[in-house]
């Protein structure tokens, strides 16, 4: 692989931990544990080939609308994961920010969320960026409020307002955009992951479940990267 066209960013839409479940014959929730050791495994990755940013979509605003016992079951799953991994992502030199809105989680989620990104504010040898009640749509809503409100107090201008005024209004705001986006599962959807921050993202889609996205699938997936010419909306020549 051409370790120069290794991405500074990596993003992902983790799916198929319920399907994968069905397929076991197991509950959902069997899915959604075993996602975890997927997500250990990437982010050993990401540290293994210097991805400097790694973003994981753990829980959408839509999420909240599945059954009572699967919402309960993931948060609970979170917390325990969190503060299981926190000296591990400690050690590996693992910057930990959650991206979403914090309104509707509760207190003991905040309290790990709250302790993980305190812990481990300081390191800088790869920044893992959680999505949990996170949604692109939402997020630019807040952003629109958010600069209307400067407006009116006088703090900005109408003509002063440009793209990096938006970017910095983000939950990802000092983060750089990713350069690849992979979906796990067969689907090709954005699913309001993201929004803004991939206008230019290249895209990886596989068939396989979450639960079976192995170190190798990871590599595929930075090996197909390689491969992409960015354009930029500019021609071969240009770039
Ligand atoms: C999508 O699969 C997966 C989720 C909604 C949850 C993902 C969460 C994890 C992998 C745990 C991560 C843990 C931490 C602490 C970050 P799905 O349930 O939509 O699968 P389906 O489409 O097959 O039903």
């Amino acid at each position: 692989m051409d370790i120069t066209k290794i991405p500074r960013h990596v993003a992902i839409i983790m799916d198929g931990n319920g399907r994968w479940a069905k397929s076991q014959g197991k509950p959902r929730i069997e899915g959604h544990y075993q996602g975890v050791a997927s997500v250990r495994t990437a982010i050993q990755v990401a540290l293994d080939t210097n991805i400097k940013y790694l973003t994981i979509y753990a829980f959408s605003k839509e999420n909240w609308g599945r059954p009572k016992d699967e919402v309960d079951g993931l948060m609970e799953l979170f917390c325990k994961t969190i503060a299981l991994e926190i000296p591990n992502l400690y050690e590996q030199g693992v910057c930990v920010r959650f991206l979403g809105s914090r309104k509707e989680l509760n207190p003991e989620v905040l309290e790990s969320i709250a302790l993980s990104e305190r812990e481990t504010q300081n390191n800088n040898r790869l920044f893992l960026n959680v999505a949990l009640n996170y949604s692109g749509r939402a997020e630019l809503t807040e952003a629109v409020k958010q600069i209307v409100a400067d407006t009116e107090k006088g703090l900005v201008k109408l003509s002063e307002i440009d793209e990096n005024t938006v970017s910095s209004h983000l939950y990802t705001h000092g983060i750089p955009d990713p350069d690849l986006l992979i979906r796990t599962s067969g689907e090709y959807r954005i699913s309001n992951f993201l929004l803004w921050q991939s206008a230019y993202s290249e895209f990886y889609f596989t068939e396989k479940y979450w639960p079976d996205f192995t170190k190798e699938e990871f590599l595929k997936a930075l090996e197909h990267y390689s491969t992409r010419k960015r354009r930029y909306g500019l021609t071969d020549e240009q770039k």
